[in-house]
């Protein structure tokens, strides 16, 4: 049988290079993307790729050459994102504006160019990475972090109700505080006292791993969600219970 294919955006930070690991180790082929190539995993069945989901003639171009290398796609893992943690007073249009482009109008963009191929295909699963933050609003990430993964949420929703009648299923994961690069924003912004207080607040009391969301990941693109679509699934040791 050939190999399922699954493509991840941001595939170079904690959450991405664990969904490329978990995928490679699933047996598919992973297409992995990012800004920079630096730091991809290599290997016979990963393929690395420079992604700026903001760009849209590098989107066209990456897709162009993605259709006639691989002809399909089966798994999307949008992980592309970048975090802010400004008060809102003090936040900037560019800023927003900044945010909005990648976290938000950067999956729509990937997810469509994949959805497009998944309907060809008859089918195929996508997983968006969200946040608490889009679920609750902005609480120690600022405002148009918390409201561009509210608007991946409800994109998500979007794709899963018009992709069912072609197979095609779309769920989203909203992760709390999960170790990472992206963190040290909170750090840098809040402090670190701050950082410690909030993770044992947390009720099981530490921060979540890359590797965790990535088996969530896995999951939800599994024969065995079969019957999930639409959906939004917490991560977060406890922190927010909706
Ligand atoms: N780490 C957390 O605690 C946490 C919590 C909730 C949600 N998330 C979400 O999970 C996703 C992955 O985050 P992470 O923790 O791995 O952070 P990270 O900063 O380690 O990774 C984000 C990746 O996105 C890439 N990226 C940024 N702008 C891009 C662009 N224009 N085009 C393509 N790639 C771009 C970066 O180069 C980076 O490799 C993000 O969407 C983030 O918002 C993370």
């Amino acid at each position: 049988m050939a190999k399922k294919i699954c493509l991840v955006t941001g595939a170079n930070g904690a959450i991405g290079k664990a969904m490329v690991e978990e995928f490679k180790n699933e047996n598919m082929i992973v297409i992995a993307t990012d800004l920079y190539l630096k730091g991809l995993q290599k290997g016979e069945s990963v393929f690395e790729y420079i992604l700026d989901v903001t760009n849209d003639s590098l989107i066209d171009k990456f897709f162009d050459e993605i259709n006639k290398k691989f002809t399909k796609i089966d798994v999307l893992v949008n992980c592309a994102g970048i975090l802010r943690s400004k008060s809102f007073d003090e936040l900037q249009v560019n800023e927003w504006n900044q945010t909005l482009s990648i976290n938000l109008t950067g999956t729509f963009a990937v997810s469509q160019k994949v959805y497009q191929l998944m309907k060809k295909n008859k089918g195929g699963v996508i997983v968006n990475i969200a946040s608490d933050a889009g679920e609750i609003g902005s609480t120690m990430s600022s405002a148009d972090y918390a409201v561009s993964k509210a608007g991946v949420i409800c994109l998500t929703k979007c794709i899963a109700r018009e992709g069912a009648e072609f197979g095609i299923r779309s769920n989203v994961i909203a992760p709390g505080f999960i170790k990472s690069e992206m963190l040290e924003k909170f750090e840098e912004y809040w402090g670190m006292k701050k950082l410690k207080e909030t993770v044992d607040s947390i009720p099981l009391r530490r921060m979540g791993c890359p590797e965790e969301v990535a088996k969530l990941a896995s999951f939800l693109a599994s024969e065995n969600a079969q019957y999930i679509t639409g959906a939004t699934f917490d991560i977060n040791g406890g922190s927010c219970m909706n």
